[in-house]
């Protein structure tokens, strides 16, 4: 069985690939582990995680920039508060500079509840800049809001989501991406990754398009898990992407290194 599965990957890739692919097919493949044997060079390429970093400090965006590995910036009011960004030019302004300084999507949040102000402020958004994604609140209103974005072109990030539900709802919606929030649930002693993982599961199952942005990371560990988990996107303070890097056996074989190095090129 598993080697008919292995004889079907490259068809089932392509559809993944164009999250298209509409049940647990995909996963049999994978887990035959028939498709980890021969695809690994180029997997990664279609189904890698993508970097966004969760701030609106410039030069903490610039600093994830020049690490050569961020996909996108993800903002919400309270952080473009706490950078002192207030009065609706300055707001637009600096999504603008935000924009210009990272090649990648840029979620912008509305700040109004109802469904005419979601629309008016979201068309405002999305005509700063191309890689402006409209982000909205998952509330009823919201979900109306997302239904009429997606129709109308303008791509969506649903946030403050918290349970499967809202995900299955922010997906029919046509959201681009969802934002389950992972170190909320965990500070009320819930399980966030779990939460990433059943979307997961229910996305595929499903083929539904809307992309999984693990969303309220707190650490490098939550990275990993949310990668394993499942979710397409993973959106972090910069402290959580710098600690990847971090391993005492890597520091110590580096100073090891360049210690023997300079002893046998002493003199
Ligand atoms: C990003 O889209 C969210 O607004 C953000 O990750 C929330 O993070 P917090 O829970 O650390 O405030």
């Amino acid at each position: 069985m598993a080697g008919l599965f292995g004889l079907l990957a490259p068809v089932c890739l392509v559809f993944h690939a164009a999250k298209r692919l509409p049940s647990v097919f995909w996963k049999t493949c994978v887990e035959s582990h028939s498709l980890y044997q021969w695809d690994r060079p180029w997997l990664p390429y279609l189904c890698g995680m993508k970097f966004f970093i969760d701030t609106a400090n410039l030069a903490q965006i610039q600093e994830a920039h020049d690490l050569g590995i961020l996909d996108g910036v993800t903002t919400n009011p309270s952080l473009m508060a706490k950078e002192g960004i207030v009065g609706d030019a300055a707001v637009l302004q600096h999504y603008k500079t935000i924009c210009e300084m990272v090649d990648g999507d840029v979620s912008a949040e509305v700040i109004s509840t109802d469904f005419a102000g979601m629309v008016a402020e979201g068309e405002k958004l999305a005509a700063l800049h191309k890689n402006i994604v409209v982000k909205v609140p998952m509330i009823k209103e919201g979900i109306k809001a997302i239904a009429h974005f997606t129709k109308a072109g303008i791509r969506t990030n649903c946030t403050l989501v918290f349970s499967a539900g809202q995900a299955i709802l922010a997906a029919k919606a046509g959201a681009t991406y969802l934002s389950p929030f992972i170190g909320r649930l965990d500070d009320i002693n819930w399980d966030g990754m779990q939460l990433i993982e059943d979307i997961s599961d229910i996305y595929t199952i499903q083929g539904f398009q809307t992309q999984i942005l693990a969303a309220s990371v707190r650490t490098p560990l939550h990275i990993v898990q949310a990668a394993k988990a499942g979710a397409d996107v993973v959106t972090c303070p910069l402290s959580a992407i710098t600690g990847l890097l971090k391993h005492p056996l890597t520091d110590n074989g580096l100073a090891q290194f360049l210690a023997d190095h300079a002893k046998a090129n002493q003199g």
